[in-house]
């Protein structure tokens, strides 16, 4: 399928897909250079053809999708790309899309923040049987990444994410609300995210943070922007790369996201769960992203005793243990440990309704509350010692390799 590749209403490159595959062929020619995914590179007015694959891919439904397979089987489409390929590859996250070749379609006409979408692919991916012939695949859905089960939906208006959490304590929908007062505490810029349950499993809420005027640019893809040398940690290299593309100063708004991560012993902070919001037209960087995806935290998968244990706490994205990401905070003094005296009640709270008993029973609530407590007193110990702490670059502990957390062993437990 020969198809324009479009930046909003810029066509930035023609190219060709393939018809069973749904992978970028050719690029015929590339025509607004600077609106490539970020990123990508041009050599001599030429674009890398396996890195816009690796991009391409990247707005497909990942195989780790909890539910993935079944949706396709019941669809009988043979890859996630092929999903792709049926919503022009439009997504609530960004504003690239491809208009297939003698079509009339304008972004106007087919963007999914201005337009209704289709509720059939959500309906598919939450289980439900497919409608039959007039299946509409236009949804946000098919261009939706990460690992757990979720849906976009229109709810008085607002274009918003749900999303489930793994079993057995289906734990992490809780954890994004229990982040986002957190974050509220402490001023952190955030995506607030509230609890719905649905046959009675629970979900996160959120809404879109992207409008149709900006998008996120993952930092997965910002990392590609510059040459990492050996000797610069994965850290600095990110701080360099921003500076680089001339964002506003990126480092406050690190220093908040590994103090929350450090608080709330997230597991999964990877590169594509924070970002960069930049403006689609004028390509201008706006700075971090709202922080959004906190779930994978709160020892989501250990039991009660693991989580009192404190061990075996996995760390991303910059280094393996969270003790040594606590020392790339360049300041504490933003940080009110007076209104974090609660954190326990608000853990407490949030865990304890009657529905969520099934699912986290007294003692785990305790054990969770108790060690978010108790990583709260080693912070502010840290932050008394570490108040103006001396810049070094070290690349001891970094993470090497980036992969987002897979749920998909422990379904069914
Ligand atoms: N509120 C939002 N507004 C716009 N885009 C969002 C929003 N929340 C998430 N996204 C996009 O959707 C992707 C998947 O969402 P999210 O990271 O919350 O899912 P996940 O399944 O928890 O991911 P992971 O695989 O990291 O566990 C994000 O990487 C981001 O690109
Ligand atoms: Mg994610």
């Amino acid at each position: 399928m020969k198809c324009t590749l479009m930046h909003k209403r810029i066509a930035v490159a023609e190219i060709e897909l393939d018809d069973v595959s749904g992978y970028i062929q050719k690029i015929s020619s590339v025509t607004a250079p600077e609106h490539l995914p970020v990123g990508i590179t041009l050599r001599k007015g030429v674009c890398d053809r396996k890195e816009l694959n690796d991009w391409w891919t990247d707005r497909s439904i990942p195989a780790s999708r909890s539910g993935i397979r079944e949706a396709l089987e019941t669809l009988n489409i043979a890859s996630t790309k092929m999903l792709l390929v049926r919503c022009f590859g439009l997504s609530l996250s960004d504003q690239y899309w491809i208009k297939p070749e003698n079509s009339e379609l304008t972004w106007d006409a087919v963007n999914f923040f201005d337009n209704p979408f289709s509720d059939d692919m959500g309906d598919v991916l939450f289980g439900q049987p497919p409608k039959g012939a007039d299946f509409d695949f236009s949804s946000p859905d098919n261009t939706s990444d990460g690992c757990l089960k979720k849906r976009w939906k229109i709810i008085d208006g607002k274009r918003a994410l749900i999303k489930g959490g793994s079993n057995p304590f289906r734990q992490q929908p809780f954890n994004e609300m229990i982040a986002s007062q957190v974050m509220d505490r402490l001023g952190i810029d955030h995506v607030p995210y509230s609890v719905i349950w649905s046959d009675g499993a629970p979900y996160s809420v959120c809404e879109d943070f992207v409008t149709a005027d900006t998008e996120l640019v993952s930092a997965w893809r910002i990392l590609h922007t510059q040459k990492q040398d050996n000797s610069t940690s994965r850290y600095q290299h990110f701080v360099n790369c921003c500076k680089a593309l001339g964002t506003p100063d990126i480092v406050p708004a690190l220093d908040r996201m590994i103090v929350l991560d450090f608080i709330i012993a997230n597991e999964d902070r990877h590169l594509n769960n924070f970002g960069l919001l930049r403006s689609a037209e004028t390509l201008e960087w706006i700075g971090m992203a709202p922080v959004f995806d906190s779930g994978s935290s709160l020892g989501y998968d250990k039991v009660a005793a693991q989580i009192r244990a404190g061990r075996d706490i996995t760390c991303k994205p910059f280094k393996k243990h969270h003790a040594e990401q606590l020392k790339l905070v360049s300041s504490f003094e933003w940080i009110d440990f007076d209104r974090l005296r609660d954190v326990g009640e608000i853990i407490t709270d949030v865990l304890s309704t009657e529905q969520a008993k099934e699912l986290i029973d007294e003692n785990r609530i305790s054990a969770i509350a108790e060690a978010a407590e108790r990583r709260i007193q080693s912070l502010e110990a840290f932050a008394m010692v570490h108040d103006s702490p001396v810049p070094t670059d070290s690349t001891e502990d970094d993470v090497e390799v980036d992969v987002a957390e897979d749920y998909t062993p422990k379904m069914g437990m």
